[in-house]
């Protein structure tokens, strides 16, 4: 979809539907509506007085304007109340509108934005982009039936706001084209996405923002000696890969953050199997990298004077004759020893080598997102990612970006006592801690190997994935992770030593 911006009269636009944001709590119709009601013989007033539109956050009503003014159709959005408004609920009623717009079959939209302030016009952006992704790859859809909203016109009333408009909406898309990137790539088949795939997709995004790529070839893993990564990929007929996305803008007093992403194409669980419900999900164990490829992405396009190393070991987690087995220990990259007793909790051994492997960048903070365990699930559900870490202040950035976002994250305890539930008889850890607090040991397991630098982990287990349609989020990837890193990165200042 286009997005135009116009300095215009909204009475005076020529457009299928005119759009007008509405608060609960104002009954009066102000500036550009009022002409248009007028025109309307009142007609808007009076549905608000008798209460038949009552603007609650997400509620629409449209309108035909017979001829009266150019506009063909007025719809009404309500934003709530006032005082409750939000950035989030800006991007709703965004969606809102486009979605409804699309279904509907309408092609063109105008948008008049008085109740949006300008400041919130990344969000709105966000919002209306979003609403409309699907992933169609594989549906046979008939001509008659595909419904795509074309352009967007949003309304300004003020010439001088122009510039920053044009600013403000550009940060939008490219956010919303990174985590529909990230949707793209999650939402793909595990049989689409090997991590041969994944690698060739990294380079080509490279390519295209013209940043640097390496990947790691098995052969090369094999001399490094990352056996958490091999151990993991041994029973896969897919060789592993280790990509390597280094945005460099050599900017003075930049900052290197290191973001690390967990991608395994496909989790069976392995030898200790899952079982076969909802394991078509698993697909989804991928949806970490997939941040970090989209992260990147928009960090890229929008300049971002931050240097951003992107770390994601790829692998499929598979039982078979050559699979690693419960009780198999490996030598993880650090030189620590691990001792597998559950082939399932496969994510910690990747991300132990990948973090280790993140030293060499002598980072100011490293952030790690990973769909690492189904005890955050149960502890935070799909509201909140969960975050773990050794450091205050980048957790206290990480909650702020989150909620900025709106892709908030609730932080669990990683004190020393859980560490004693992941001490081994035989290795120097075990990659299970047994049944209580699974998301705790599970970044227990981690910290092992983040001592040298400030580090946070986010497990978006529960978050990387929904299954109901909402206001800008479908069913499937969520491409959660995106817009919480690029607003992190995008107010960073430098790192206190
Ligand atoms: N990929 C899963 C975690 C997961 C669960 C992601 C649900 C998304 C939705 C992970 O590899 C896993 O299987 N974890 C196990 C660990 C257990 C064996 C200690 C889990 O959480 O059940
Ligand atoms: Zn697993
Ligand atoms: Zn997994």
């Amino acid at each position: 979809m286009n997005i135009n911006i116009k300095i215009g009269n909204a009475e005076k636009t020529l457009t299928d539907m005119l759009v007008f944001y509405l608060y609960e709590d104002i009954k009066t119709v102000k500036s550009t509506l009022a002409y248009c009601d007028k025109a309307l013989n009142s007609a808007i007033t009076e549905l608000i007085k008798k209460k038949e539109f009552i603007a609650k956050l997400n509620k629409t009503l449209i309108l035909p304007t017979y001829g009266k003014i150019p506009a063909k159709r007025i719809m009404l959005v309500g934003l709530g109340t006032k005082k409750d408004v939000t950035l989030d609920k800006i991007r709703q009623a965004a969606g809102t509108t486009t979605s409804i717009a699309r279904d509907i079959g309408i092609k063109e939209v105008t948008s008049a934005m008085d109740s949006i302030l300008s400041e919130w016009y990344p969000a709105y952006t966000e919002g209306c982009l979003l609403s409309l992704y699907k992933f169609q790859r594989y549906k046979n859809v008939p001509a008659e039936e595909k419904k795509e909203l074309k352009s967007l016109t949003l309304l300004l009333s003020d010439k001088k706001a122009l510039a920053s408009a044009r600013e403000a909406v550009k940060h939008g898309q490219i956010i919303a084209g990174a985590v529909c990137f990230a949707r793209d790539l999650i939402n793909t088949p595990a049989q689409d996405k090997t991590p041969s795939v994944l690698a060739d997709t990294a380079k080509k995004l490279a390519q295209e923002l013209d940043i640097q790529c390496k990947v790691l070839s098995k052969a090369e893993l094999k001399k490094l000696g990352m056996s958490g990564l091999l151990g993991v990929s041994q029973g896969s007929n897919q060789p592993p890969k280790f990509i390597i996305l280094d945005y460099n803008p050599n900017a003075k007093n930049q900052d290197t953050i290191v973001l690390v992403g967990k991608g395994l194409t496909f989790d069976s669980g392995g030898i200790c199997l899952k079982p076969a419900k909802d394991m078509d999900q698993m697909k989804s164990d991928m949806s970490g990298g997939a941040a970090v490829m989209g992260a990147i992405k928009a960090i890229s396009k929008m300049n971002l004077p931050q240097r951003v190393v992107g770390l994601i070991p790829c692998t499929e987690n598979m039982p078979s004759g050559s699979a690693i087995k419960p009780g198999d220990i490996i030598k993880l990259y650090s030189g620590k020893t691990a001792e597998v007793v559950n082939t399932d909790a496969e994510g910690r051994l990747i991300l132990a080598d990948a973090l280790s492997y993140a030293e060499k960048y002598k980072p100011k903070a490293v952030i790690d997102l990973a769909t690492l365990t189904g005890s955050c699930v149960i502890a935070l559900g799909t509201v909140a990612t969960g975050m773990l870490g050794n450091n205050e202040e980048l957790k206290k950035r990480v909650k702020i970006a989150g909620e900025k976002s709106w892709e908030r994250v609730w932080e669990l305890p990683l004190w020393e006592e859980y560490q004693e539930q992941i001490k081994s008889d035989i290795a120097d850890i075990k990659n299970i801690g047994g049944s209580y607090a699974g998301a705790i040991t599970a970044a227990c397991f981690l910290s092992k190997f983040t001592e040298k630098y400030p580090w946070v982990h986010l497990d978006i287990a529960g978050t990387s994935w929904c299954d109901k349609n909402s206001a800008y989020t479908q069913k499937g990837a969520t491409g959660v992770g995106v817009r919480l890193l690029v607003q992190l990165i995008q107010h960073w200042t430098r790192f206190p030593k």
